[in-house]
């Protein structure tokens, strides 16, 4: 679990992150690695990592949230179910870059078969020495459900009031589950009435201390609303405010719950999430806002979850938000390459200089993972010398203690 002096833990599901100093606070969503490594992954992962290394890299964000998927314990695609050791080996990756992360879970992170169910991964999620994660209250549905408050610096050191407010605000990440009725064919699962009513008294509470906070939810499968709003722009409803991005999923499908789910009509109603940031569909992309709330898809990375998708690259990328102290906001795509449009797609040229690109970025990349690497071993070696001298010392001291002990003896 992440330790650094920009960072604290109140409870056991809520978090306070320390805005940085005189500029807005850059947070990247990545979704969607399906990091796998098993034998049948190794090239994709190396795909996978070489690209989130230059999006860390190019965007240098304060904060990374994984909206899910991260892992992908799926045998017939990876060849290994272990997901404890993905865990670690993801966490072990993203610690080179020593900048906190949080995590939510997707459907495949804890996929049914795996070794280890949600609660055990949650555990292992925890273990990270940049990673923040935590399993929320026991008494709902899913694993992982917390706030993260986003502090001024100013008021960092500002006694805490009765309501953990000094936050303007709240990242809210949430577990929107896997299957609905258990097993796979059961059709995907969604945010249930429990985790919402709890998302929803919190946000209530922190509001009577302080009446502007304002929120942003976090989950891996998108609520409805984000077809709703789609279909009624493309029926040309002006009411639904288009931002960026696309939907490519085949036959503009959407890979909402067919169970009832009310998540964004109570945020509606209660009013303090302005956004919402989903994964889930790889190819998918859009940013609309419908009723108030900007709608997100995040850019995904995935090479190996989709048949076929390794070759597609305009939904490639993340996404970065910006947080202002007066708790301003804004949404920004951050493609890996030039978003080639189909009208431009046919052109070769164009294709071979995107394609030239891509393989200066891949070699950037690899490069900077070495250097990664090579820092880590130097620090886990200093780390390992500084307990070595510590033990000697300690040893030097009972000794020396045994021997005065003889003496006077
Ligand atoms: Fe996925």
């Amino acid at each position: 679990m992440y330790k650094g002096d920009n960072f604290r833990i109140i409870d056991k599901e809520t978090f306070e992150f320390r805005m940085p100093e005189d500029r807005p606070m850059k947070i990247l969503q990545l979704t969607d690695l399906h990091l796998g490594f098993g034998w049948m992954a190794r090239n994709l992962d190396r795909k996978a990592m070489e690209d989130v290394t230059t999006i860390v890299e190019r965007t240098k964000p304060d904060l990374i949230v994984l909206t899910g998927d991260t892992i992908f314990p799926f045998f017939l695609r990876t060849g290994t179910v272990n997901n404890k050791k993905q865990a670690a080996k993801f966490m072990e990756f993203m610690d080179m870059f020593r900048i906190p992360y949080a995590l939510v879970m997707g459907n495949h992170d804890a996929e049914i078969g795996s070794k280890l169910n949600r609660e055990q991964l949650g555990n292992e999620f925890r273990k990270g020495e940049y990673s923040i994660f935590a399993h929320g209250p026991k008494d709902i549905f899913g694993a992982g459900n917390y706030f993260i408050h986003l502090v001024k610096p100013d008021d960092w050191d500002a006694p805490l009031p009765n309501g953990y407010c000094r936050s303007d605000m709240a990242l809210v990440m949430l577990d929107s589950n896997m299957y609905g009725k258990g097993w796979l064919t059961s059709g995907f699962d969604r945010i249930h009435a429990d985790q919402t009513k709890w998302c929803m008294d919190r946000l209530e509470w922190l509001r009577e201390y302080n009446p502007d906070m304002r929120a942003m939810a976090f989950f891996h499968m998108p609520v409805k609303e984000y077809k709703i709003a789609y279909e009624k722009m493309k029926l040309g409803d002006t009411s639904v405010k288009f931002h960026f991005g696309g939907i490519s999923e085949k036959e503009d499908y959407f890979g909402i719950s067919r169970y009832k789910e009310d998540f964004f009509e109570k945020a509606q109603k209660n009013g303090m999430i302005k956004a919402m940031f989903c994964g889930h569909d790889h190819l998918n992309t859009i940013s609309l806002t419908y009723k108030g709330i900007r709608l997100t898809y995040g850019m995904s990375i995935d090479y190996g979850g989709y048949s076929g998708i390794k070759k597609k690259q305009t939904q490639r990328g993340g996404t970065v938000i910006t947080v202002d102290y007066d708790g301003s906001w804004d949404v920004k795509p951050e493609p890996l390459s030039v978003v080639v449009t189909p009208k431009v797609r046919g052109l070769k040229l164009f294709t071979e200089r995107v394609q030239k690109e891509r393989a200066k970025q891949r070699e950037r990349a690899r490069a900077r993972i070495a250097e990664l690497e090579k820092e880590r071993e130097e620090r886990k070696k200093a780390r390992k010398e500084a307990a070595e001298r510590r033990n000697a010392k300690i040893k030097q001291f009972y000794e020396d203690k045994i021997s005065k002990n003889r003496h006077t003896d």
